[in-house]
């Protein structure tokens, strides 16, 4: 590997500091949590982690695509001081602060569409799509949803009734919300009519017509189609064009409002600020978290001002929107403005060749797709039968963790690849040739 200022291993991982960590979480913490391996942080700079042992990681992971200008960036830092210094709460829910007011107006700004809009806040992804839930209902009257199958929209009791990304998220909670029915999405790669991508006629985005609103659901019964516009824990599948242009079309027949979840593919990780603007699809409800605010807990859900009517008192919560939160967000879509977005397109794009030029080296890698910096491989068996090399992608995500580079996976065998958006190309020959190491490490 290139010697590099980035990574360096001084002890066995996990280290012994590192290991007394673990010891205490796992006596005292909920083993729900799906840690792939020991990392135990310490601190974050930039694209680099350092472990509680004095190790350093390159971080592929940012910290579950949240670390949109990179760990600890000094302007967030500064606006976060300065913020915590003057007020740290004050609840938008029953007083009124600048912050709150200023960052709703710019999200209605950066997000698709030209009508009057409105910003709802919460603290993270799950409370933005609950909050999509109830006004969907609210607006439309209707109570029913159509989601997919491989989509993660989160794990509170609605959020939860969209996703169907693994049984262990829903087994021993339900009964869940009723009425949400799931159809396919279009995973190309595997597409169930073997297909090949781009030439076909894709039934997948006629199945709601065609199939679920002649058999099992009258489609004005439906409040919304929520949808994530790149899968993101499904596995990184990006859609066909026609995807967006079937939904848009059903969403206009039928009055059913269209929910995009941009919570990991937007705030510029693609290429753009929100993943639908590659589409030129505008949705009617957007809902973001993660990489909003560089790492504070924010969500948020955009609404045209006729969409969200909903009165007072409907919906709120006590720290949606607190002010550290809103000026880190600020502070972050500036950067992102200024700079992120194209950095993310341009390595993005360079990423993705450095990839494709190693799939020739590597049998095992079956699939590489993504836009901008959200980035999957995906792993096989055989490249013919395609058969899902889940355990392979469990040991290149221990194995990178060994070798200094922090990844994690999507889907049942895909890594995926989602830096901090500040990554340099540099950084990205060096996380290709890392995991490229690791497939030869693991005999693939
Ligand atoms: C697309 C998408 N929606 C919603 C969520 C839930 O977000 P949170 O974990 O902040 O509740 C996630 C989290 O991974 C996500 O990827």
């Amino acid at each position: 590997m290139q010697a590099n200022s980035w990574i360096s291993i001084q002890t066995p991982l996990p280290g012994p500091k590192a290991q007394s960590v673990l010891e205490q979480d796992h006596r005292f913490v909920s083993p729900s949590y799906s840690r792939p391996y020991p990392m135990v942080a310490k601190e974050g700079q930039g694209m680099v982690v350092t472990d509680v042992d004095g190790n350093r990681f390159l971080d592929f992971s940012a910290g579950i695509a949240v670390c949109a200008t990179g760990h600890c960036h000094p302007q967030i830092v500064k606006v976060i001081q300065e913020q915590a210094a003057q007020l740290i709460h004050m609840s938008g829910t029953d007083f009124y602060y600048p912050q709150l007011s200023a960052l709703a107006q710019k999200l209605t700004e950066i997000t698709p569409g030209k009508s009057d809009k409105k910003v709802y806040f919460g603290n993270s992804g799950t409370e933005a799509i609950e909050a999509a839930i109830k006004l969907a209902r609210y607006a439309t009257g209707r109570d029913k949803f159509i989601a997919f199958y491989n989509a993660f929209h989160g794990r509170t009791c609605g959020s939860l009734s969209l996703t169907a990304s693994k049984p262990v998220q829903r087994k021993g909670f339900g009964p869940l919300l009723e009425g949400v029915f799931h159809v396919p999405y279009p995973y190309c790669y595997r597409c169930p009519d073997r297909e090949a991508p781009g030439t076909c006629n894709p039934s997948c985005t006629q199945f709601i017509e065609d199939v679920l609103f002649k058999t099992l659901l009258n489609p004005m019964e439906v409040a919304g189609i929520v949808f994530e516009p790149i899968q993101g824990e499904g596995g990184y599948i990006v859609p066909p064009q026609e995807f967006f242009s079937r939904l848009e079309q059903i969403s206009r027949k039928y009055g059913i409002l269209l929910i995009a979840d941009e919570v990991q593919s937007g705030m510029g990780r693609t290429g753009k600020m929100f993943a639908v603007e590659h589409f030129g699809c505008e949705p009617d409800i957007i809902a973001i978290a993660k990489g909003i605010a560089s790492g504070l807990p924010l969500g948020a859900i955009v609404a045209s001002s006729k969409i969200m009517s909903w009165g007072y008192g409907a919906h709120a919560s006590t720290f949606g929107g607190n002010p550290l939160s809103c000026v880190a967000a600020l502070e972050t879509i500036r950067l992102v403005e200024e700079g992120l977005i194209q950095n993310a397109k341009a390595v993005g794009d360079y990423l993705l060749e450095l990839l494709w030029s190693l799939s020739e080296q590597h049998p095992a890698i079956g699939d590489i797709r993504g836009l901008g910096l959200m980035i999957g491989v995906e792993l096989v068996k055989d490249r013919k039968t395609k058969e899902k090399a889940i355990d392979w992608r469990d040991a290149v995500l221990q194995q990178a963790f060994q070798n200094g580079l922090l990844l994690l996976g999507c889907g049942e065998n895909t890594v995926r690849f989602m830096p901090p958006l500040i990554v340099t190309k540099e950084q990205a020959e060096i996380a290709v040739e890392i995991f490229s190491e690791v497939l030869k490490e693991i005999g693939h």
